[in-house]
């Protein structure tokens, strides 16, 4: 079966992005000229995925003007050389349908997937964090859904950290199937001393089978009280075969001072219109700044 609907949550409080979550969500707090979650729904599109539901809260209601369609005067000024970004946006406006629905309370991201169950149906579906930016030459979740189209089962999208790293993630217990590939034995989220299995963590995309419903129905709160995914996954693997994959790309995390601080410097670097006077400007400040 092929992958159709896509699935952003974008509900939570974004606690670690305080003060300005309280007014912004997090989502839309931008890498360069767009938001954060434009590169998520163009990560979507670029794969073959039409329909899209963003899961939001009541206090997120401005995600759903962004994605709003471009105006005839904005059609215009999208042609225009200099106006990439927005000629990005009615690329994928034009090409999906983004529907949305409202987490009721932030109870955490497993019980925030709940919500997506009559938009799902019977099939398997793509979740893309809102928060968390992958930048690839193949799109992370075409990746993901290329091991799919071989196994057929979920897919989890995964990558080696570092040792001091693998706190903040859902971590992996599997076993090697083949390059890249594991089969998952196990599961945990943000693993304390004993409890961690090995420096491969689960980050922020995921091919799902519609059998994690019926589990995060009955799950009970995990880490920090929260309704975890990871947890869900965890009991899902242990009833049917569930892979993970160590997917290519640079991934960050804009839930996150310092990952939103890389993402704008580092796609500020890759954009052909001002990395040269960037590069200038960020060596003579460092200097300045006696930082180098
Ligand atoms: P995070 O754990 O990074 O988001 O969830 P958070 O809870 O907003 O972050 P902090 O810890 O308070 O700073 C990953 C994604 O899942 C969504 C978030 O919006 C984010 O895009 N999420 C999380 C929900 O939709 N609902 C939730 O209850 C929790």
């Amino acid at each position: 079966m092929r992958i159709k609907k896509a699935v952003i949550p974008a509900a939570g409080m974004g606690t670690r992005f305080l003060p300005i979550s309280r007014s912004i969500p997090k989502e839309l707090i931008p890498i360069i000229d767009r938001p954060t979650i434009h590169y998520i729904v163009e990560e979507a599109v670029a794969s073959g995925i039409e329909d899209i539901l963003i899961i939001i809260s009541e206090e997120k209601q401005s995600i759903t003007n962004y994605f709003r369609g471009l105006s005839e005067q904005e059609l215009k000024l999208s042609e225009r050389k200099d106006m990439k970004g927005l000629k990005s946006l009615g690329m994928i406006t034009e090409k999906s349908n983004i529907y949305y629905t409202k987490q009721e309370e932030p109870l955490g991201l497993g019980d925030a997937i709940r919500y997506a169950k009559d938009f799902v149906g019977d099939e398997p579906f793509a979740v893309l964090l809102g928060d968390d930016v992958i930048y690839s030459d193949k799109p992370c979740i075409k990746q993901l859904m290329e091991v799919y189209d071989r196994f057929g089962t979920s897919i989890l999208g995964v990558r080696k950290v570092d040792k001091e790293n693998i706190i903040k993630y859902g971590n992996l217990k599997g076993q090697l199937k083949e390059d890249k590939i594991y089969i998952v034995d196990a599961l945990v989220e943000k693993p304390v001393d004993n409890e961690i299995y090995s420096n491969i963590a689960v980050l922020g995309r995921y091919i799902i089978t519609p059998g994690i419903f019926e589990i995060l129905d009955n799950i009970e709160p995990g880490k920090d009280e929260e309704i975890q995914l990871t947890d869900g996954l965890n009991l899902l693997a242990q009833k049917e075969t569930v892979y993970a994959y160590e997917f290519e790309g640079r991934r960050y995390d804009i839930g996150n001072k310092m990952g939103f601080l890389e993402a704008n410097i580092e796609y500020a670097l890759r954009d052909e219109g001002f990395s040269q006077d960037f590069i200038k400007y960020i060596l003579k400040i460092a200097e300045k700044h006696n930082k180098i």
